[in-house]
Formats: structure tokens, C-alpha cells, sequence
């Protein structure tokens, strides 16, 4: 039962973030000075439990959605996850299953998770720069971890990851170079992501974002790059290749490109609230709805109606509004 947004759009991709908890800082998203960096995190009973989850799967599945990501917080650090993995792979209708992690527990993981189901993964990483590196992470973490990390997906078998660099003006837009030259020809793709203004705790202010198109011609100038000319209207990346054959780039420009356009990706937080926009102030509660006994059949119709309400494109409306809106948190929904 295929559904369509006021804007056209339909839903064809869940993003579900597992928990959000992280062992990480990043002063984008979760920064340590902030009350929930300092624990203020959801407690066992109020997370989403893996069954929960897979019945909701099941539901967005039945309205369209074949692409399935999970993210954080940290996924990795939920009890379980791989087992929710397997569950999450085996619903029908799900033919993409993703995983978006900061990389650090995927030694442990990454043969497990191969194993149950788990299609694709995306590692965030903003610097090869050790100082760098840790001065964005909130001083948690190292290269070396991340490496390693990335290291063990490979031997998992995982190819052609995804690298997640959110670039912020002064900080780490120096070090993109060597970024981006240490993935040339790896068979995995860096994205460069604009610093966005999502949850109300990261200071985010125009004169941090580096628009993207100072980076593409940063780094047509050094390795030629030509766009790739098939892409899938929804994919937030603009993609570009190497003229020379040594692989891909992307670039995700929220502030100075909006997608939104193509937009089809509905979010449940790990307490279940189900979120239609990346930047919307509130969510819906399902987990309530579920635990007083709503089915699956029941969850179409709502969530359904909800998606057919949806006109959300703050992206685009961004310059229009009077001040910064208060928003989710990035760890709470998972990017
Ligand atoms: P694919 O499944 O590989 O297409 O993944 P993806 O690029 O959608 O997901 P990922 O989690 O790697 O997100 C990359 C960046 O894009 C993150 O910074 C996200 O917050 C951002 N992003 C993803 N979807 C949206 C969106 O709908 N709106 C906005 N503004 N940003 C988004
Ligand atoms: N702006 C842009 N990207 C962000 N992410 C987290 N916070 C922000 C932000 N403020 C990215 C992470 C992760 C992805 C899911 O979202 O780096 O890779
Ligand atoms: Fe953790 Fe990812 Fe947020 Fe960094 S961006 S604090 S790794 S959830
Ligand atoms: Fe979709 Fe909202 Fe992002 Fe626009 S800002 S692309 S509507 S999630």
C-alpha cells in the first residue's frame, strides 16, 4: 500500500536509531558540555525492544519502505544488536538494511552482523588528524580505533562503505584533502556533509558551515571529478567520480542545496517517536500506542495517515525562518 506526502512525495525509506546513547562527543551532535552528554540518556524501559522494532518494520514495510537504516546514538552499544539485526533482516519487503556507526565496536561486531543480514555500513569520520580528530569527537576515540574498525568491516566482507565527514569552517576543513586521498581508490566513498543546524545544543552558526562547492572545487582542482549521472533522485548525496577511475565521492549539502524535494525518509527515535522531518520540533509516540495493544494493521493505518498529512521541507524554508526552531537532537534521531 504505496503512500504519497502532500508534496508527492512517497515513503520509501526508515531510518531507525536504536538507541542514543554514544561512546563518543562529537560537538556537532552530542557535545560534553550539554545535560545529556552527562547522562541523561533513555533507561532500558522506555527504549523500543527489539520486537517493538521489528513490528514497526513491518508496518513501514507494507507502506512502501524497502530501505531500512539503523543509527544512534551509537547502534553498536545496544545489548543485542545484532540479534535485532537479524530480526530487522528477515522482514519481507526489506531489501536494504544499513548501518550508520562511529566504527569503534566493529571489531568485536562486524563478522556477526555480516552474518545476520546486515547489507551496507556508513562510518563516520571527520579527520584523519589525531588532534583533530579527537577535538571533534570531544576527546573520546582515536584514528586508530576508527581505522581498525573500518579494517574489520572489510574483513567481514562489507565493501564500499560510506565515510561520513561533517566539515566545519576552521576546524577541520584543512584536513579533507588527506582525507579524501586516503579513500581514493579504497573502493569506499567519503561524503562531505555540511554542518547542520539539527537539535539545539551543537552552536551551530552559518560562519561554521564550508559550502560544498568550495570542497568539489578543492578537490576537482587536485583529482578531476565529473558527476555520476545515475543517481537516485531521493539519495541526499550528490555524487561525483574520479575521472581517472579511482572511485567515488559525495557531497551532502542541506544548507546550500536542499533536497527536499525527493525527500521520502520517515525516522523513529529509539523511544519511538515517529518524526516525518530530520528537523521537526516533535514526534508522534508509537511506543505507547504499541504497548496499549495497537497491531500491526493498526500501525498502517496511522502512520499512514500521518505520511499523507506530511508537507515537511525545512531545508528549503531554512533562510525563511525568523531564528533558529527548536529541533530533535541528532543523537536522539540518528541523522
Ligand atoms: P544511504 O542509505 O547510503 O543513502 O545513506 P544516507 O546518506 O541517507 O545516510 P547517512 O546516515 O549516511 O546520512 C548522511 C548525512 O546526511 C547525515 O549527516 C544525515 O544527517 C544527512 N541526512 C540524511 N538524510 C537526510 C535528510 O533527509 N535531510 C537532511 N537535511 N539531512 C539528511
Ligand atoms: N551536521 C551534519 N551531520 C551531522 N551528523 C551528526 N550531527 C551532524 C550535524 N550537526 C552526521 C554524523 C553521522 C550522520 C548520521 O550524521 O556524522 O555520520
Ligand atoms: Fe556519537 Fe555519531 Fe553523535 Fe558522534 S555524531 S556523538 S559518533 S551519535
Ligand atoms: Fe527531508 Fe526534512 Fe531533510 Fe528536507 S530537511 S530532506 S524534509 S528530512
Amino acid at each position: 500500500m504505496p503512500i504519497n506526502d502532500t508534496l508527492g512525495r512517497p515513503l520509501r525509506d526508515l531510518r531507525v536509531s536504536v538507541l542514543d546513547r554514544c561512546n563518543l562527543r562529537c560537538t556537532y551532535c552530542m557535545p560534553e558540555e550539554s545535560l545529556h552528554a552527562r547522562g541523561v540518556f533513555l533507561r532500558p524501559q522506555y527504549l523500543l525492544s527489539d520486537g517493538e522494532i521489528e513490528l514497526l518494520v513491518r508496518a513501514f514495510s507494507r507502506l512502501g519502505v524497502s530501505k531500512v537504516r539503523l543509527t544512534g546514538g551509537e547502534p553498536l552499544l545496544r545489548p543485542g544488536f545484532t540479534e535485532l539485526v537479524g530480526r530487522i533482516a528477515a522482514v519481507e519487503g526489506i531489501e536494504d538494511l544499513a548501518l550508520t556507526t562511529n566504527a569503534i565496536l566493529l571489531p568485536r561486531h562486524a563478522v556477526a552482523l555480516k552474518e545476520a543480514g546486515l547489507g551496507r555500513i556508513t562510518v563516520s569520520l571527520d579527520s584523519l588528524d589525531e588532534k583533530v580528530f579527537r577535538t571533534m569527537a570531544g576527546e573520546r576515540g582515536t584514528v586508530k580505533e576508527v581505522l581498525d574498525g573500518i579494517a574489520a568491516a572489510e574483513q567481514a566482507g562489507f565493501e564500499k562503505l560510506k565515510i561520513n565527514t561533517v566539515v566545519q569552517r576552521g576546524v577541520n576543513e584543512h584536513t579533507v584533502i588527506d582525507l579524501v586521498e586516503h579513500f581514493r581508490n579504497s573502493g569506499h566513498t567519503v561524503r562531505l556533509i555540511e554542518f547542520m543546524d539539527v537539535g539545539n545544543v551543537n552552536h551551530w552558526n552559518r560562519e561554521m558551515v564550508v559550502p560544498n562547492a568550495e570542497l568539489l572545487k578543492a578537490i576537482h582542482d587536485r583529482w578531476p571529478l565529473r558527476p555520476v549521472t545515475q543517481q537516485a533522485a531521493s539519495e541526499p548525496a550528490r555524487r561525483y567520480e574520479f575521472t581517472d577511475g579511482k572511485g567515488e565521492i559525495g557531497f551532502i549539502s542541506s544548507i546550500t542545496e536542499p533536497f527536499c524535494g525527493d525527500c521520502s525518509r520517515a525516522r523513529i527515535t529509539a523511544e519511538g517517536l515517529f518524526y516525518s522531518c530530520l528537523f521537526s520540533a516533535r514526534g508522534v509516540v508509537l511506543r505507547d500506542k504499541i504497548r496499549e495493544g495497537m497491531g500491526e494493521d493498526e500501525l498502517v493505518e496511522v502512520i499512514g495517515e500521518i505520511w499523507a498529512r506530511r508537507a515537511d521541507r525545512y531545508s528549503e524554508l531554512r533562510n525563511q525562518l525568523p531564528q533558529r526552531q527548536p529541533h530533535v537532537e541528532m543523537y536522539r534521531i540518528g541523522g
